[in-house]
């Protein structure tokens, strides 16, 4: 895609009150990415002017998006708006210089905007041109007045009668603008209305009394779905995942039940894959030629040639190839390399090689109440079941571990290593113990 001569502004300003929360809504994450960082993403795509708005918690959302777009400095721009004196989506814009003739103003709580949408807007002519959706029985969207394919007027729903809260044309929520119109109507602005804020959408008002013709363009909702609160959230996030899926569906990674599944904006498959149903794939997370089974969970980690599941935990920062991974295992921060972990195991802060087999209920206690300790084990060793590895220990190649033993000291290679607790037998104390007869 190529930049246009285009300035984008998004507005992320506002706090987001009907999200019931201290966190500020362009920061609510879908798919493991705050929702302006979508925006944002596509608008850099398009343009090399891209700015965004912002107020509440100005400064905690600027470092969240530069540590995703800090190579980007030069086409990504912040503007505060002055909330106490000008709130509102047109209160945002005085604050905001574009570098292009043409604008395209965006809300910052539409993450499922794509470019190629985008660039429709480009492709008008007209000095005013507004997204507007048709949907029946729709709240939380300004309702549209249009006649003669002209919009007339934009009504917030909460300065709306009856008769405009049944029109189904909606505002939703991306104009593109000529510099010339912002300029003249933003000053023009006033807060003469139910919540007392300056509207951007009294834009289309002004100009409409000045003649202007203002096009309306139909969109569809899944695109440009605005969202205000945990349920338009969570819709969100079922449209966004659905995307990321198709994707690596059409890349041909085979997904049972993909309703089920979750996976994160920024996974990457590779190979031939299988992921079964109720699979959750997080983070930075790459799945080459893998199978993932049933209700397993892989975070921020690397998996090569390898099987997972069902029900295995793999955590953070884990590298693990040609390797089998059955259920209820967790592995955290550990490079396995061609080692079998079939069954019930805690695998922390390892590292294992090729042909070592690790039994059921073996547990590396890496944690020593203070910090976290490696477990390094060589190649072909085989560790019975039951076995806890007290860390820091180093098992060398070619050694075996017998099952129930505590290792508490390195093991050399070739060495057998066991340790025994006394056996205690009292014939007959169960029938004492409980007090029942022989
Ligand atoms: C807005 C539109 C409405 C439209 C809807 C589409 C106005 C007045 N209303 O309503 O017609 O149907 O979007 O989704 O524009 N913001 C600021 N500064 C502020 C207030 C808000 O930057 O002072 C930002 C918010 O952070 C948000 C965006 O503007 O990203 C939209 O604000 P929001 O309060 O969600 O507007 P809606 O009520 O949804
Ligand atoms: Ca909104």
């Amino acid at each position: 895609m190529n930049k246009n001569n285009i300035s984008i502004v998004i507005l992320a300003a506002g706090k987001g009150t009907r999200m019931k929360s201290n966190t500020p809504k362009v920061l609510h994450k879908i798919c493991g990415k705050e929702m302006l960082y979508y925006s944002i993403r596509e608008a850099l795509k398009i343009s090399d002017d891209v700015s965004v708005i912002l107020g509440f918690e100005s400064e905690k959302i600027k470092d969240s998006m530069l540590q995703h777009f800090n190579k980007y400095e030069s086409d990504l721009n912040f503007f505060i708006q002055d909330l106490e004196n000008y709130p509102g989506t047109g209160g945002a814009l005085k604050s905001y210089t574009p570098k292009h003739n043409k604008i395209l103003v965006l809300n910052g709580d539409m993450p499922l905007i794509q470019a190629s949408e985008l660039e429709e807007f480009l492709k008008q002519d007209s000095k005013i041109t507004m997204s507007v959706i048709n949907k029946p029985n729709t709240n939380g969207y300004g309702r549209v007045v249009i006649k003669n394919n002209e919009v007339q007027e934009i009504i917030e729903e909460k300065d709306a009668n009856k008769e405009i809260l049944s029109l189904s044309t909606l505002n939703a929520g991306i104009y593109c603008f000529n510099k010339e119109i912002l300029d003249k109507y933003i000053p023009m602005l006033d807060n003469n209305n139910n919540q007392k804020e300056y509207y951007l959408t009294d834009v289309i008002t002004l100009a409409k009394k000045d003649n202007v013709a203002i096009k309306p363009m139909f969109v569809e909702m899944q695109n440009y779905k605005g969202v205000n609160d945990k349920i338009d959230l969570s819709q969100a996030e079922t449209i966004m995942c659905s995307r990321i899926k198709n994707k690596w569906l059409k890349e041909g990674v085979i997904m049972h039940l993909p309703d089920t599944i979750y996976i994160e904006d920024s996974v990457i498959f590779s190979g031939e894959c299988i992921i079964e149903s109720g699979v959750g794939i997080y983070g930075n997370s790459k799945i080459i030629n893998s199978h993932i089974k049933q209700n397993s969970i892989i975070e921020d980690s690397i998996i090569e040639d390898s099987d997972i599941g069902p029900l295995a935990h793999i955590r953070p920062k884990c590298n693990i190839a040609n390797t089998h991974i059955g259920n209820f295992v967790e592995v955290k921060k550990s490079e396995l390399n061609g080692i079998k972990a079939g069954h019930l195991s805690y695998i922390g802060d390892s590292q294992i090689q090729e042909g070592s087999n690790v039994g059921a209920g073996f547990i590396t206690c890496n944690y020593d109440g203070k910090s976290k300790h490696k477990t390094i084990i060589g190649k072909n060793v085989f560790i019975g079941s039951d076995v806890q590895a007290v860390a820091p220990l180093t098992i060398e190649d070619n050694s075996i571990i017998g099952a129930g033993s505590t290792i508490r000291s390195n093991v050399k290679s070739g060495e057998l290593y066991l340790t025994k607790g006394e056996e205690i037998r009292k014939s007959g104390f169960f029938y004492k113990f409980f007090n029942k007869g022989e």
